[in-house]
């Protein structure tokens, strides 16, 4: 049969291409969660979407099955005349906001590494700065982990990724450097057996110095910096001591993968998703005196936010000591340490950074201590609940927090004054 040159046929055919768009429209649905506020404009197309469609439903129902194949025809149309108009939308604002954009310049150093590795499509997917957003990335690495990176930079140009205009990898400061929006310090001496922090200290101190004399002489001063490699916290002090242009509250270490364990472990706990678990906090130092905190931890039930309650046995003889140690069994059960969760945590950070917490969410990020919060000594870097908006954090101040949690948040400070002191960084 035909209606204006449309067979059945067609409208099958019809009808399959519009559960293939509608799965596109769909995952890219998926893409709008991730990206919030900025694409509420998108989020607001497809529920037009969705109303059209279930319009569209609600006449097929009317009808109780009994349509005439014209009256299907002419619905199955204006389903997918709705549905191209909404593509089109999506595609022609995706593509205008992208081109209107100037590209960021992000480095990775140490992008040759397992962690540089694992963070690489999330960079280069725009996972991490957004999905319309494009990006100069350049990889730098020592000269003897040239050959491995020139492959890294090879698969990131095989994955023609849209947002990529150029991967840059290079062993030279100032080519990696050059008027970067963002620095993700991932390179670094690796803590081999036997190794003690003094030793880690005195093979990453050199190196973070001269991270910080690129920054300082190639970097924009508006660069933001997060240091990855371990000690993260002291590295991140000494860089910044050498990249003075650059203000302190552009440095941060990160704290955010300890934070995902631990919220993870409360929701296995809980029994809930991740999702709805929120404000799970690490105070202090990257390292086993960090401090999983729960005291203000909310969890959604049943739509509704309540405050997290687990008992203290639970809190001081299983959570804490977990989260401290998932580093050590990671790497005992894989044979070699986090690496996809270390990536994921990157993203998560510095998307959190770049666009903002969700409103009433605080995060961990290990930032400069200016001696006003907590009770904490200044000039250490150190892990506090921050919310992040227009692209700056904010440390909450006013957290209540017990006296075991200020007793382990003090001797956190204790080991990172004596790191700094061990680094030569007394003032
Ligand atoms: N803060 C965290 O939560 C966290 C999580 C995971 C790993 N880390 C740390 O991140 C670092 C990287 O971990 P990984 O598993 O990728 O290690 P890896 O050994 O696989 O990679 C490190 C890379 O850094 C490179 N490198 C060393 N010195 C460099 C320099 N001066 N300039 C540029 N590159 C340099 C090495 O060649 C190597 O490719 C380690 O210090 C690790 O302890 C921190």
């Amino acid at each position: 049969m035909s209606d204006g040159g449309l067979s059945t046929e067609d409208t099958a055919i019809l009808v399959e291409k519009l559960r293939t768009l509608r799965t596109k429209i769909l995952s890219d649905q998926v893409t709008i969660e991730n990206q919030k506020k900025e694409i509420i404009d998108k989020n607001n197309a497809l529920a037009r979407i969705h109303k059209d469609l279930q319009n569209v439903r609600k006449d097929l129902l009317s009808t109780g099955g009994a349509l005439t194949e014209t009256e299907f025809r002419s619905a199955a149309r204006k389903y997918l005349n709705g549905i191209r108009e909404e593509v089109d939308y999506l595609r022609q604002h995706r593509c205008a906001r992208t081109l209107i954009k100037e590209p960021l310049r992000v480095v990775i150093t140490g992008a040759a590494g397992q962690v540089g590795y694992a963070l690489v499509p999330l960079l280069a997917s725009g996972q991490v700065l957004g999905f319309d957003q494009p990006l100069i990335i350049t990889l730098l690495e020592i000269p003897a982990a040239v050959k491995s990176l020139n492959g890294v930079a090879m698969e990131i140009e095989d994955g023609a990724y849209p947002l990529v205009e150029a991967v840059i990898p290079t062993t030279e400061p100032s080519v990696a450097f050059k008027n970067v929006d963002y620095a993700i310090l991932v390179g670094g001496f690796p803590r081999g057996v036997g190794m003690e922090r003094k030793d880690m200290l005195a093979k990453n101190g050199p190196i973070f110095q001269s991270m910080g004399d690129a920054l300082q002489k190639y970097a924009k001063e508006t660069c933001k910096v997060l240091v990855v490699a371990n000690p993260a916290n002291t590295n991140c002090l000494v860089c910044s001591r050498h990249a003075i242009k650059i203000p302190r509250r552009n440095f941060a270490a990160l704290t955010r993968l300890d934070q995902n364990r631990a919220t993870a472990l409360l929701a296995r706990k809980l029994g809930t998703p991740t999702r709805k678990v929120a404000n799970v906090i690490i105070w202090g130092n990257h390292s086993n005196t960090q401090v999983p905190d729960v005291s203000n931890a909310v969890v959604t039930v049943d739509g509704v936010q309540k405050s997290a309650e687990v008992e203290e046995k639970w809190v001081s003889g299983e959570f804490i000591p977990s989260v401290q140690q998932r580093g050590k069994a990671v790497l005992e059960a894989r044979g070699s340490s986090s690496a996809v969760s270390a990536a994921n945590a990157i993203k998560d950070a510095l998307r959190d950074w770049h666009f903002g917490t969700p409103e009433g969410e605080h995060v961990a990020l290990a930032v400069y201590s200016d001696g006003s919060y907590y009770g904490v000594a200044k000039d250490i870097f150190f892990s506090f609940p921050v919310t992040c908006k227009n692209g700056t954090y904010t440390v909450v101040s006013d957290l209540k927090i017990g006296e075991s949690v200020r007793n382990l948040i003090k001797k956190s400070e204790q080991e990172l004054l004596e790191e700094r002191h061990e680094a030569g960084l007394d003032k």
